[in-house]
């Protein structure tokens, strides 16, 4: 199986977890995308849905559905996302597709979050991929150099405007032993609006496809 056949793999595997009367929220990405895509043959199980992006509010009103407000449904029951990596804790980066911020909103304010990804996210230690921080346009040199200090070489994602009108920085270079820590540190930096850390809100349910097919980890 090549990688988009296993991301088609793992969205598929999570449509299983979108039973009669979900709220649903909807992540970013190509995976998300597929999952978009085949979420007509569940339409009667999904009591509402939210996105965490305009791409993905698109993809979803073009297959016919009323995307809601996070305000207006309250809680989500099931979140579906994709990740750039993942570990065995089911910490993840997110943010490769620059809608973390509102991605980790609905995370939040989930029951469940699965995370739906081909083998090639699953890491030993987080950071290999440049963790996507989301910052105000106005601090964007005060973080850049706050995390400098941190030892990260953060690059501005260019000519890239959040759907919250910020900017990204992608750094690489971290070391992230312990990412709940990290993502706590970053967080802490005026400027920054969210660091594309998971960690201290992971995943509940990783359905990772590789060639045998999609198998299913907790924490
Ligand atoms: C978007 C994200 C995506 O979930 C992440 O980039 C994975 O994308 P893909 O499914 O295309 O590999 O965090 O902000």
């Amino acid at each position: 199986m090549d990688a988009t056949q296993k991301k088609a793999a793992a969205a598929k595997a999570a449509l299983e977890y979108i039973v009669p009367g979900t709220v649903l929220g909807v992540g970013t990405g190509s995976t998300v995308n597929m999952l978009i895509d085949m979420l007509p043959d569940v339409r009667d199980h999904i009591e509402a849905v939210v996105s965490s992006s305009k791409a993905s509010t698109a993809l979803l009103k073009e297959n016919g559905f009323e995307v809601k407000t996070l305000n207006e449904i309250g809680d989500i029951d099931v979140y579906v996302d994709g990740a750039d990596e993942c570990n065995k804790h089911l910490q993840l980066i997110k943010g490769g597709g620059g809608a973390l911020t509102r991605e980790k909103v609905l995370a939040a304010a989930a029951r469940r979050f699965v995370c739906i990804v081909d083998d090639s996210k699953l890491v030993g230690m987080l950071g290999a991929f440049p963790v996507p921080i989301e910052v105000l346009p106005m601090a964007q040199e005060f973080v850049s150099r706050r995390l400098l200090k941190m030892r990260g070489n953060p690059v501005w994602r260019d000519g890239f405007v959040t759907d919250n009108g910020n900017h990204i920085l992608d750094v690489d270079g971290l070391q992230i032993p312990n990412p709940v820590e990290m993502e706590a540190r970053i967080n802490r930096i005026p400027g920054v609006v969210t660091v594309g850390i998971f960690a201290d809100r992971p995943a509940d349910l990783l359905l990772i496809a590789d060639d045998s097919g999609v198998r299913e980890m907790r924490v």
